[in-house]
Protein backbone atom coordinates (compact mmCIF):
# COMPACT_ATOMS: atom_id res chain seq x y z
CA UNK A 1 0.00 0.00 0.00
CA UNK A 2 1.38 3.71 -0.83
CA UNK A 3 1.92 6.27 1.57
CA UNK A 4 -0.47 9.36 1.23
CA UNK A 5 1.63 12.46 0.35
CA UNK A 6 0.26 15.59 1.03
CA UNK A 7 1.50 18.49 0.55
CA UNK A 8 0.22 21.63 2.60
CA UNK A 9 1.50 24.69 0.28
CA UNK A 10 0.32 27.24 2.66
CA UNK A 11 -0.08 30.61 1.66
CA UNK A 12 2.73 30.65 -0.64
CA UNK A 13 2.47 30.29 -4.53
CA UNK A 14 1.62 32.94 -7.02
CA UNK A 15 -0.55 32.07 -9.84
CA UNK A 16 2.61 31.64 -12.52
CA UNK A 17 4.24 29.34 -9.46
CA UNK A 18 0.94 27.40 -9.42
CA UNK A 19 0.46 26.57 -12.61
CA UNK A 20 3.95 25.12 -13.35
CA UNK A 21 3.25 23.47 -10.12
CA UNK A 22 0.59 21.50 -11.37
CA UNK A 23 1.93 21.49 -15.03
CA UNK A 24 4.81 19.35 -13.60
CA UNK A 25 3.20 17.48 -11.67
CA UNK A 26 0.13 16.33 -13.91
CA UNK A 27 3.05 14.54 -15.92
CA UNK A 28 3.96 12.19 -13.33
CA UNK A 29 -0.01 11.22 -12.48
CA UNK A 30 1.18 9.89 -9.18
CA UNK A 31 -1.52 7.80 -6.87
CA UNK A 32 -1.65 9.32 -3.58
CA UNK A 33 -0.07 12.74 -3.88
CA UNK A 34 -2.94 15.19 -2.72
CA UNK A 35 -1.93 18.86 -3.06
CA UNK A 36 -3.54 21.77 -0.94
CA UNK A 37 -3.18 24.70 -2.67
CA UNK A 38 -4.70 27.87 -1.63
CA UNK A 39 -7.87 28.65 -2.84
CA UNK A 40 -7.22 30.54 -6.03
CA UNK A 41 -5.41 28.10 -7.15
CA UNK A 42 -7.64 24.64 -6.61
CA UNK A 43 -9.36 25.15 -9.45
CA UNK A 44 -6.39 24.76 -12.20
CA UNK A 45 -5.27 21.99 -10.08
CA UNK A 46 -8.30 19.64 -10.12
CA UNK A 47 -8.15 21.03 -14.20
CA UNK A 48 -5.20 19.66 -14.51
CA UNK A 49 -6.01 16.53 -12.90
CA UNK A 50 -4.31 17.09 -9.73
CA UNK A 51 -6.26 15.52 -6.45
CA UNK A 52 -7.02 19.00 -4.99
CA UNK A 53 -7.23 19.03 -0.97
CA UNK A 54 -8.39 22.61 0.59
CA UNK A 55 -6.79 23.83 3.31
CA UNK A 56 -9.87 24.95 5.10
CA UNK A 57 -13.15 26.49 4.78
CA UNK A 58 -16.20 27.59 6.43
CA UNK A 59 -18.92 25.38 8.08
CA UNK A 60 -22.08 27.30 6.52
CA UNK A 61 -23.00 26.81 3.63
CA UNK A 62 -23.94 29.21 2.28
CA UNK A 63 -25.11 32.89 3.06
CA UNK A 64 -23.95 36.53 3.84
CA UNK A 65 -20.21 36.03 5.02
CA UNK A 66 -17.77 38.13 3.13
CA UNK A 67 -14.75 36.77 2.53
CA UNK A 68 -15.07 33.47 3.64
CA UNK A 69 -15.64 29.87 1.25
CA UNK A 70 -17.58 27.12 2.44
CA UNK A 71 -17.18 23.38 1.84
CA UNK A 72 -20.35 23.34 -0.15
CA UNK A 73 -18.26 25.95 -2.89
CA UNK A 74 -15.33 23.42 -2.86
CA UNK A 75 -16.99 20.17 -3.05
CA UNK A 76 -17.10 19.79 -6.70
CA UNK A 77 -13.45 20.76 -6.93
CA UNK A 78 -11.74 18.93 -3.85
CA UNK A 79 -11.97 15.49 -2.61
CA UNK A 80 -10.49 16.23 1.08
CA UNK A 81 -9.30 19.40 3.48
CA UNK A 82 -7.29 19.95 6.13
CA UNK A 83 -9.35 21.18 9.09
CA UNK A 84 -7.57 22.18 12.29
CA UNK A 85 -3.70 22.81 11.32
CA UNK A 86 -2.14 24.35 14.31
CA UNK A 87 -1.73 27.78 12.14
CA UNK A 88 -5.37 28.14 12.24
CA UNK A 89 -6.00 27.33 16.19
CA UNK A 90 -3.08 29.76 17.05
CA UNK A 91 -3.11 32.57 14.59
CA UNK A 92 -6.91 32.50 13.78
CA UNK A 93 -8.29 31.12 17.43
CA UNK A 94 -10.07 27.89 16.22
CA UNK A 95 -11.23 25.54 18.67
CA UNK A 96 -12.65 22.32 18.98
CA UNK A 97 -16.09 23.51 18.69
CA UNK A 98 -15.33 25.02 15.71
CA UNK A 99 -13.77 22.24 14.25
CA UNK A 100 -16.40 19.86 15.04
CA UNK A 101 -18.43 22.36 12.89
CA UNK A 102 -15.88 22.17 10.22
CA UNK A 103 -15.83 18.47 10.42
CA UNK A 104 -19.77 18.21 9.83
CA UNK A 105 -19.65 20.12 7.19
CA UNK A 106 -17.22 18.02 5.49
CA UNK A 107 -18.88 14.87 5.90
CA UNK A 108 -22.30 16.96 4.42
CA UNK A 109 -20.41 18.04 1.73
CA UNK A 110 -18.39 14.23 0.69
CA UNK A 111 -15.38 16.10 1.58
CA UNK A 112 -12.74 13.71 3.09
CA UNK A 113 -11.47 15.82 6.65
CA UNK A 114 -7.78 15.62 7.08
CA UNK A 115 -8.08 16.22 10.67
CA UNK A 116 -4.95 18.24 12.38
CA UNK A 117 -4.07 17.21 15.55
CA UNK A 118 -0.87 17.34 17.82
CA UNK A 119 0.83 19.46 21.31
CA UNK A 120 2.55 22.20 21.88
CA UNK A 121 6.25 21.78 23.52
CA UNK A 122 4.96 22.72 26.31
CA UNK A 123 2.55 19.87 26.82
CA UNK A 124 5.08 17.52 25.29
CA UNK A 125 6.93 18.89 28.00
CA UNK A 126 4.60 18.33 30.62
CA UNK A 127 3.73 14.91 29.50
CA UNK A 128 0.11 15.87 28.09
CA UNK A 129 0.31 14.86 24.60
CA UNK A 130 -2.22 11.89 25.24
CA UNK A 131 -4.26 14.21 26.83
CA UNK A 132 -4.71 16.86 24.60
CA UNK A 133 -4.30 14.68 21.71
CA UNK A 134 -7.58 12.72 23.01
CA UNK A 135 -9.30 16.13 23.80
CA UNK A 136 -8.65 17.06 20.11
CA UNK A 137 -10.39 13.38 18.85
CA UNK A 138 -13.25 12.98 21.44
CA UNK A 139 -17.15 13.83 20.47
CA UNK A 140 -16.51 14.00 16.56
CA UNK A 141 -19.83 12.97 14.51
CA UNK A 142 -18.25 10.89 12.16
CA UNK A 143 -20.21 10.00 9.50
CA UNK A 144 -18.33 9.31 6.67
CA UNK A 145 -13.91 8.61 5.74
CA UNK A 146 -11.53 10.59 7.74
CA UNK A 147 -7.45 11.33 8.36
CA UNK A 148 -5.83 12.23 10.98
CA UNK A 149 -2.72 14.24 10.71
CA UNK A 150 -0.44 13.99 13.77
CA UNK A 151 1.42 17.23 13.80
CA UNK A 152 3.34 17.67 17.15
CA UNK A 153 2.84 21.93 17.03
CA UNK A 154 6.97 22.01 18.24
CA UNK A 155 7.64 20.11 14.94
CA UNK A 156 6.11 22.24 12.40
CA UNK A 157 9.17 24.31 10.87
CA UNK A 158 11.54 23.62 12.96
CA UNK A 159 13.49 20.85 12.19
CA UNK A 160 12.58 19.18 15.40
CA UNK A 161 11.26 15.66 14.76
CA UNK A 162 9.75 13.16 17.78
CA UNK A 163 11.86 9.83 17.46
CA UNK A 164 10.56 6.93 16.16
CA UNK A 165 8.59 5.68 19.66
CA UNK A 166 7.58 9.09 19.77
CA UNK A 167 6.17 9.23 16.53
CA UNK A 168 4.75 5.63 16.73
CA UNK A 169 3.02 5.78 20.43
CA UNK A 170 1.35 8.90 19.70
CA UNK A 171 -0.06 7.15 15.97
CA UNK A 172 -1.00 3.85 18.03
CA UNK A 173 -2.82 5.30 20.42
CA UNK A 174 -5.22 7.86 17.76
CA UNK A 175 -6.04 4.66 15.60
CA UNK A 176 -6.34 2.17 18.86
CA UNK A 177 -8.85 5.43 20.01
CA UNK A 178 -10.76 5.62 16.72
CA UNK A 179 -11.51 1.94 16.82
CA UNK A 180 -12.79 1.72 20.39
CA UNK A 181 -14.83 5.20 20.29
CA UNK A 182 -15.75 5.26 16.72
CA UNK A 183 -15.35 1.49 15.63
CA UNK A 184 -13.17 3.03 12.26
CA UNK A 185 -9.95 1.99 11.33
CA UNK A 186 -8.42 5.34 10.28
CA UNK A 187 -5.07 6.36 8.55
CA UNK A 188 -2.61 8.63 10.23
CA UNK A 189 -0.12 10.59 8.95
CA UNK A 190 2.79 12.40 10.12
CA UNK A 191 3.53 16.22 9.67
CA UNK A 192 6.14 18.64 10.83
CA UNK A 193 10.27 19.20 9.34
CA UNK A 194 9.30 16.19 6.67
CA UNK A 195 12.36 16.76 4.01
CA UNK A 196 13.90 14.51 1.54
CA UNK A 197 16.57 12.61 3.97
CA UNK A 198 13.85 12.02 7.02
CA UNK A 199 10.77 11.07 4.62
CA UNK A 200 11.64 7.57 4.16
CA UNK A 201 12.71 6.96 7.96
CA UNK A 202 9.60 8.29 8.85
CA UNK A 203 7.25 6.11 6.34
CA UNK A 204 8.97 2.86 7.91
CA UNK A 205 7.31 3.63 10.94
CA UNK A 206 4.20 0.66 10.44
CA UNK A 207 1.77 3.14 11.81
CA UNK A 208 2.59 5.80 9.92
CA UNK A 209 0.35 5.62 6.71
CA UNK A 210 2.02 8.90 4.72
CA UNK A 211 3.15 12.23 5.44
CA UNK A 212 1.84 15.95 5.72
CA UNK A 213 4.63 18.21 4.68
CA UNK A 214 5.01 21.67 3.96
CA UNK A 215 8.36 23.69 3.97
CA UNK A 216 9.20 20.68 2.09
CA UNK A 217 6.47 20.64 -0.73
CA UNK A 218 6.85 24.01 -2.45
CA UNK A 219 9.61 23.17 -4.41
CA UNK A 220 7.10 20.55 -6.58
CA UNK A 221 10.12 18.36 -7.80
CA UNK A 222 11.31 17.94 -4.31
CA UNK A 223 7.46 16.72 -3.82
CA UNK A 224 7.94 14.36 -6.46
CA UNK A 225 11.67 13.03 -5.16
CA UNK A 226 10.08 12.00 -1.55
CA UNK A 227 7.13 10.78 -3.19
CA UNK A 228 9.65 8.49 -5.33
CA UNK A 229 11.86 8.25 -2.23
CA UNK A 230 8.84 6.75 -0.33
CA UNK A 231 6.88 4.78 -2.60
CA UNK A 232 8.88 3.65 -5.73
P1 LIG B 1 6.65 21.87 7.68
O1 LIG B 1 6.75 20.63 6.84
O2 LIG B 1 7.11 23.11 6.99
O3 LIG B 1 7.27 21.66 9.04
O4 LIG B 1 5.09 22.13 7.95
C1 LIG B 1 4.31 21.07 8.37
C2 LIG B 1 2.90 21.47 8.26
O5 LIG B 1 2.45 22.38 8.90
C3 LIG B 1 2.07 20.73 7.28
O6 LIG B 1 0.73 20.97 7.49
Amino acid sequence: MNKIIVANLKMNLNYNEALNYGDILRKYNYDNIIVCPSNIHIDLMHKYGVVVGAQDAYYLNKGAYTGEVSFYQLKDLVKYCIIGHSERRTLFNESNEIIKDKIASCFFNKIIPILCIGETKEEYDNKKTFEIVEEQIKDLNISGEIIIAYEPVYSIGTGIIPNDDGIDNVHTYIKKRFKEIYNIDIKVLYGGSVNLDNCKDICNIESVDGLLIGGASIDVNNLIEIYKKVNL
